[in-house]
């Protein structure tokens, strides 16, 4: 994944977009592939994209709204999905969130700023039994207690 905007480097999108050159209908693999190698949809990155092929951006804008698995905003290393449903809340999330955006600097919904950590607040992950869960890059850690949950994420490295 890139790691610094000012590093962007176009030459994973050269081969990307040979691979679909001239292929109609691409745009989705097109955008799949430019988020594997970017880590999300760069603006300039689209701005290419749509040089090279003809594609106006608004199409490309709308494609990668509409579809959950696109992502315009860069993420930072590791997504930290927090449960705030009913279950959790009456179990104390609401600590665990406010102990994370403060010792980890991460506000809700957002992205710390030196791009470590991105926190998303999520209303059931279907582990209820393990209130209050948060799922940190796919791991499910459950029965959290908000200084359980800010080592285990300061251990991730
Ligand atoms: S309410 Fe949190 S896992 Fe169901």
């Amino acid at each position: 994944m890139i790691e610094d905007l000012s590093t962007l480097d176009f030459a994973p999108l050269e081969q990307i977009l040979e691979e679909y050159a001239g292929q109609k209908g691409a745009i989705i693999p097109i955008l799949q592939h430019t988020q594997e190698a970017y880590g999300y949809l760069p603006k300039e990155v689209l701005q290419e994209i749509s040089k090279r092929t003809g594609i106006p951006v608004s199409k490309l804008l709308g494609v990668a709204t509409f579809y959950a698995q696109f992502r315009l905003n860069r993420r930072g290393k590791h997504l930290i999905r927090i449960c705030d449903g009913t279950a959790c809340h009456v179990r104390g999330s609401s600590k665990c969130i406010e102990t994370v955006e403060k010792q980890l600097n991460v506000p809700a919904g957002g992205t710390s700023e030196d791009y470590e950590y991105t926190m998303e607040i999520v209303y059931c992950l279907g582990s209820c039994g393990l209130a209050p869960v948060a799922v940190v890059d796919d791991k499910v850690y459950g029965r959290l207690t908000p200084n359980s949950l800010v080592e285990q994420l300061e251990g991730l490295g």
